[in-house]
């Protein structure tokens, strides 16, 4: 037994691939980049790439072979399921489907819920929670971005009071990938099963983040991307209950989900393979699932409590800072993960962006952050002014299209560079660019005039061009 003055061994926080690489600066030079860019992609764990590069020699084919190597590949696709379940803390009685993404989960899902299926979602959630449930056989109800926690529980038992029907999912984001803001789950959850309908977690910005566990939560389904959990490969999962997604025509329709074809009839396999159509991204899956092993180790309470600490100390300093306004829904009474979106005064999103890469070497995301509703909320834009700026864009002007600069950190992400940040922030707003910088209307982006960067020598090809990087909306 443990003696009491014993401590646990402690085990080393994670690290990145590229966590030192350095990047060309406009004016010459180079410097370490700093990724505050975590909330669109994050950079491969160290063991992640470890596991990538030992599976390889193994890769074959999944479900498929009588080979030695294809049964140590199918064996590593079910090994990285169960490691996903595990993390996730799913019932014994859930299915992991792989996807591609979160995208690819909540459109899995759409497809599969019953005909006249009614689901609630805030207007805050990213598209991907937000476009799947558009389609003819479902009837969506958007509830209003909520000034507090528990206003978005009485919207929702509002909407859930005053909703019918047999069929009814509320799908909800775990935190905003706007602004950090963690979102009452488990209520929810309690509320949407107190009236009898479904919950949906989009957890694509907690997964990696902060804790998931399924039952505590109550949650039904659980959709996520490996690229933002430091596997990068292309996978992500669809968690949940089998009853919907065993039955019907499935989402993808091909080799690989079928026992039995004739001419004129089908036999689907049953789950996972039949949602699983075609063949599996197995390296993916193993990296997701190296993943999910790697975090649990480290610890998600600890991960989420060093990022929460770090977030709160990056809010202070930004909210500090003469000339930059910061974005949130709510003033507290949840946790805040560390995402922060703000603009600067006297200076566009696409710019801020533009001078931050080229003359600091800091990666960040900026425009409407694939949340176009709530980006139109946080900035006051009225319908009039949404329906001009569709015009513009239809006329081929994004130039002027509203969003925000985005923030946002993970494993390796330090005091240090949030006053790096904050230094630049302050140089931006008291002395300008140091650089002229031109705007390109078709993309909204702002590059540097001259561009001087160069890119690095890689065995890949790349396009000569360097511009247009971001992505604004
Ligand atoms: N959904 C990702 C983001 O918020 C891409 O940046």
């Amino acid at each position: 037994m443990r003696r009491l003055d014993q401590r646990p061994a402690r085990i080393d926080a994670p690290t990145l691939v590229g966590a030192d690489i350095e990047v060309p600066l406009v004016s010459g030079g180079v410097r370490r980049y700093v990724n505050l860019d975590y909330a669109a992609s994050t950079a491969a764990l160290t063991e992640v790439a470890d596991a990538v590069d030992a599976f390889l020699p193994w890769y074959s084919s999944v479900h498929r072979g009588a080979g030695f190597k294809s049964q140590v590949a199918t064996a590593a696709y079910e090994g990285a399921r169960e490691a996903v379940r595990e993390f996730f803390h799913a019932r014994s009685t859930d299915v992991v489907v792989f996807v591609r993404n979160t995208t690819d989960a909540t459109n899995l899902l759409a497809s599969a819920l019953p005909e006249g299926t009614q689901v609630l979602a805030f207007e805050i959630e990213h598209h991907a929670n937000m476009l799947p449930w558009r389609r003819p056989s479902l009837q969506v109800t958007y509830l209003r971005a909520p000034d507090s926690p528990g206003r978005a529980l009485d919207e929702l038992e509002a909407a859930l009071r005053g909703s019918s029907g047999a069929d009814r999912l509320v799908a909800i984001t775990g935190a905003s990938n706007v602004t950090g803001e963690v979102w009452p789950i488990r209520d929810a959850a309690t509320l949407a099963h107190r009236y009898g309908a479904r919950v949906l977690l989009d957890g694509a910005q907690l997964a990696a983040h902060y804790p998931i566990n399924l039952q505590d939560l109550g949650v039904d389904f659980l959709a996520v991307s490996a690229h933002k959990m430091y596997a990068p490969f292309g996978v992500g999962a669809l968690v949940g209950p089998a009853d919907l997604l065993s039955g019907g025509t499935p989402y993808l329709r091909g080799g690989g989900a079928v026992d039995f074809v004739t001419l004129d009839s089908v036999l689907w396999s049953s789950l996972p393979e039949r949602q699983e159509a075609g063949s599996p991204n197995v390296v993916g899956a193993v990296a997701m699932g190296t993943a999910c092993r790697s975090l649990a180790r480290y610890g998600m309470d600890r991960l989420a409590a060093e990022e929460l600490e770090l977030a709160a100390y990056a809010r202070r300093r930004l909210a500090a800072l003469p000339g930059v306004e910061l974005y949130a829904l709510w003033d507290g009474g949840m946790p805040r993960l560390g995402i922060l979106a703000f603009n600067v005064r006297g200076y566009w999103h696409s710019q801020v962006a533009a001078i931050l890469s080229a003359e600091y070497g800091i990666g960040v995301r900026h425009g409407c952050f694939c949340a176009h509703p709530l980006m139109l909320h946080l900035l006051h834009v009225d319908d009039d002014e949404a329906v001009h700026i569709r015009h513009e864009i239809e006329a081929g002007n994004k130039g002027r299209v509203p969003g925000a600069v985005r923030a946002s950190f993970g494993i390796g992400t330090t005091r240090d560079d949030v006053e790096y940040l904050c230094r630049a922030l302050e140089a931006i707003v008291t002395d300008g660019p140091r650089w002229a910088y031109r705007l390109d209307p078709a993309s909204g982006e702002y590059s540097p005039d001259p561009e001087t960067r160069q890119w690095p020598a890689l065995p890949v090809a790349l396009s000569a061009v360097l511009v247009g990087r971001g992505e604004s909306s």
